[in-house]
């Protein structure tokens, strides 16, 4: 019913001479996958690079950040408009990296899903707990707060979420498949109780996604896709976590 969704994430990775060999590396690899929505979400300074190779491609071109003004005296941030310009059509928020060193707080995060969402882009909003925050038996409660102050009244569609655990980003520290879908499982009850759509969103799973766990985690009935990150930086990878998610 959920067509799976795999999105790479490259941070700060990935200058355009890069961008340029993955992509014309990474096509050919998935030619044949008709069944998975693929997303690459390139630092700003590559989206250009990216636009051209994947003009005639279904691949979705994605960015890391967007901020919540349209325009103005915003040393350093970039617009949706800027985004879209740029062949954007969906842009990731919230991520956890982004919380943590950069400040953002629901509240941010909810500015910029409205601006997002007011220019057409399509959105992946990042939620995840902490170790310290499961350790503590916090999991629901973060997840809950988080999906309450970033979605604050915002539709869902257009949305797409993704459950990051923290703990297990960047860490090859994965949650088990039952840990991951059984916080899938509470995001997709919140939004039942509380948003028009629920039954259709998609949830992505992300922290230490690789090709050897990607069957296991799309075999959980409400992981509907992965938001990778390490393991989308080279095209064999990525590839093999994509064709991982095909035929769901
Ligand atoms: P890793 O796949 O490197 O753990 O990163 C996950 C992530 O943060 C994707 O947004």
């Amino acid at each position: 019913m959920r067509k799976p969704f795999i999105a790479a994430n490259w941070k700060m990775h990935m200058i355009s001479g890069e961008t340029e060999a993955f992509i014309t590396a990474f096509l050919p690899l998935v030619r044949d996958v008709k069944d998975v929505d693929i997303l690459i979400a390139p630092p700003f300074t590559s989206l250009a690079a990216a636009s051209r190779l994947l003009q005639s491609s279904p691949i979705i071109i994605g960015a890391q950040n967007v901020h919540y003004e349209e325009k103005g005296a915003f040393t350093g941030e970039i617009s949706p408009a800027m985004l879209t310009d740029s062949g954007c059509s969906c842009v990731i928020i919230g991520h956890s990296e982004r919380r943590q060193y950069f400040s953002e707080t629901d509240e941010i995060v909810n500015k910029k899903i409205r601006t997002a969402r007011k220019n057409s882009l399509e959105v992946i909003l990042c939620v995840g707990e902490s170790l310290e925050e499961r350790e503590a038996g916090k999991t629901f409660h973060v997840l809950e707060q988080q999906l309450a102050g970033s979605l604050k009244d915002i539709p869902l569609s257009g949305m797409t979420i993704a459950y990051e655990p923290i703990w297990a980003i960047g860490t090859g520290k994965t949650a088990s498949n039952e840990q991951a879908n059984e916080a899938h499982a509470f995001i997709r009850g919140w939004l039942r109780k509380n948003r028009e759509g629920a039954d259709h969103i998609r949830i992505q799973y992300g922290g230490s996604v690789k090709p050897d766990n990607i069957a296991g985690m799309m075999a959980q009935p409400d992981v509907d896709g992965a938001l990778v990150g390490g393991a989308s930086l080279k095209p064999d990878s990525f590839a093999a976590i994509v064709t991982g998610a095909s035929a769901k």
